[in-house]
């Protein structure tokens, strides 16, 4: 328990970041999969480059949050809402890396190579074998339904604070630089 109210910008930067590429990768997933068209092959490319970025962005901000103290949730928040919130936030980042790393393997299982805006490819880490396709978009799938049931779970938990307990969970992640104190 601490009396920090505030995320460091850094965190910050990186949580915003990512919630705007997840979110928009989670519908563009979805609708890439619909039909078959010319476009689905630029989105294809950059749905790969930006889940890479994804998951580098997610290596950034665990490491990144070595660097820093959390702020504790509120001490009058009951133990079931603080093992939620906390359970929440460990399935979130395992999500951030369990949904790039799927359509990773899935890609070297189908024996493509994933690259990254034309910039580097990334090494293969399984060799192309059918069945292990077949098993990882079905996880990729999968994990995109769990993430997006998260999120949804993470945004009503957020404005809960903000709206109805009125305390500082909600701003300590927002750019409210009078509440950063
Ligand atoms: C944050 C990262 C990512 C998110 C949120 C995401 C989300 C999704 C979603 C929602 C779908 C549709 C799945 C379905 O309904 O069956 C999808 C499909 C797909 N994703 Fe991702 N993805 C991510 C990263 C990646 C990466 C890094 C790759 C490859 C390197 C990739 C390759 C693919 C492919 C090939 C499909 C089409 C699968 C099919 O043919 O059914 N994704 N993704």
């Amino acid at each position: 328990m601490n009396t920090i109210k505030s995320y460091p910008t850094s965190a910050k930067l990186l949580h915003w970041a990512s919630a705007l590429m997840i979110i928009s990768m989670l519908f563009l997933g979805v609708s890439m999969i619909q039909s078959l068209a010319t476009w689905q092959v630029t989105a294809l490319a950059l749905h790969q480059s930006f889940g890479v970025l994804v998951l580098v962005l997610v290596v950034i901000r665990l490491l990144n949050k070595l660097r820093f103290e959390s702020p504790s949730l509120p001490a009058d928040l009951a133990r079931a809402q603080q093992i939620v919130a906390q359970g929440s936030h460990v399935l979130l980042y395992l999500g951030m890396i369990a949904m790039p790393l799927s359509g990773w393997l899935m890609q070297n299982a189908n024996g493509v190579m994933v690259t990254a805006f034309g910039w580097f490819t990334l090494p293969t880490l399984i060799p192309a074998d059918i069945q292990y396709y077949a098993l990882f978009r079905e996880l990729h799938g999968l994990i995109a339904w769990l993430l997006f049931g998260l999120i949804l779970l993470h945004i009503t938990g957020a404005l809960y604070h903000g709206l109805v307990r009125r305390d500082h969970v909600l701003s300590s992640m927002t750019f409210n630089s009078h509440k950063d104190k």
